[in-house]
């Protein structure tokens, strides 16, 4: 009996493993109900008194043997495991987040592919622009005022943050002549105090359509096409009449209040209508500041704010939230 222990004793201390299943055949062989040092405690019975000490002893060396042999090997193999998971594609992207675009861009993204698909063409201005871009060419009276400090960033003199997108119209009037048929994108600034239903900034998408025979009816059913594209097929609008510089006659433009379906709630003011954008057939006197014959072509021309579309869209109340770069907001969209 002892030397059978002895020989098992060097094989404990030398033997290897190619898998963690020898490891475990090795176990069964050795430790398991019906292995090999089982039987040896039950010859134990048996041995003479005089050689129990010498025999309890060598069997007991054994069987620490065997189990730190046993647990050394499994110890390697789950090391190695790990070490193939982790670095078996060192390039492998591993628990990186996605970014996504700002909702801001995603709903004007949304606005340029609705007007793309009917022909408008995307072009961009300056956000530095002087007083006959913003103002001037635009039919603005001397003392309108949006001329305000109160109201406009100046810069230098009467070079200004521009105040709104129409500006990019008079641009694109003095380099163009009709057709015209394109939307212009962009970030404008007002000079307002920052609250939920306000900010210095914000974007805007203005279009304008210039050619012949360009009619009223022109202008609704391009806005209805938008309305229903924007923000569902069932999509009611009404036309109301307005005033700006530029436009004659003009109008704003309301889609039915898609949180009471035109009942009236707190959101739309309990009038059924929520206000989208302004728009109107382009003053004769600004496609003349163009040089662009008015007795000829008339068009018209339409300006929304993006952050309006996305409240409406999204319900979001407070417009501080696009601008704050809070990742609980913006992973939202
Ligand atoms: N520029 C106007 C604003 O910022 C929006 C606007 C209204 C643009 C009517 C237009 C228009 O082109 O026809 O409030």
């Amino acid at each position: 009996m002892l030397q059978k222990i002895e020989t098992l004793l060097q094989e404990a201390k030398s033997i290897s493993f190619s898998s963690p299943e020898e490891v475990e055949s090795y176990r069964i062989r050795l430790l398991g109900k019906k292995g090999i040092l089982g039987d040896l405690f039950e010859q134990f019975k048996q041995v003479p008194t005089e050689e129990k000490r010498a025999a309890g002893q060598s069997l007991n060396t054994l069987k620490q043997a065997v189990s730190e042999t046993i647990e050394n090997a499994r110890a390697k193999f789950e090391t190695q495991n790990t070490d193939v998971k982790e670095f078996d594609d060192l390039f492998r992207p591993t628990g990186f987040e996605q970014g996504h675009r700002h909702p801001i861009w995603q709903v004007r993204d949304e606005i340029i592919d609705i007007f793309s698909r009917i022909g408008f063409i995307v072009a961009e201005g300056p956000e530095i622009e002087d007083d006959w871009h913003n103002f001037s060419a635009l039919n603005f009276p001397p003392d309108h005022p949006a001329r305000d400090m109160q109201d406009t960033f100046f810069v230098e003199g009467d070079i200004a943050l521009r105040t709104h997108t129409s500006s990019v119209q008079i641009r694109t009037m003095e380099k163009q002549k009709p057709p015209i048929r394109a939307i212009f994108p962009g970030r404008v600034y007002r000079n307002e105090a920052i609250s939920a239903r306000a900010h210095c900034f914000f974007h805007q998408v203005e279009g304008l359509y210039i050619d012949k025979n360009v009619s009223f009816a022109d202008l609704r059913q391009t806005l209805l096409y938008f309305a229903k594209e924007m923000f569902g097929s069932e999509t009611k609008i009404r036309l109301r009449p307005s005033y700006f510089p530029f436009t004659e006659p003009s109008a704003e433009m309301d889609i039915e209040c898609s949180l009471c379906g035109g009942k009236g709630c707190p959101f739309c003011k309990h009038t059924g209508w929520v206000e989208i954008l302004g728009c109107g057939m382009v003053d004769p006197a600004v496609l003349e500041n163009c040089n662009i014959d008015s007795t000829i072509y008339s068009g018209f021309a339409f300006g929304m704010g993006v952050e309006r579309q996305a409240n409406l869209k999204y319900g979001v109340k407070d417009l501080r939230l696009f601008s704050e770069n809070d990742r609980r907001f913006l992973s939202q969209f």
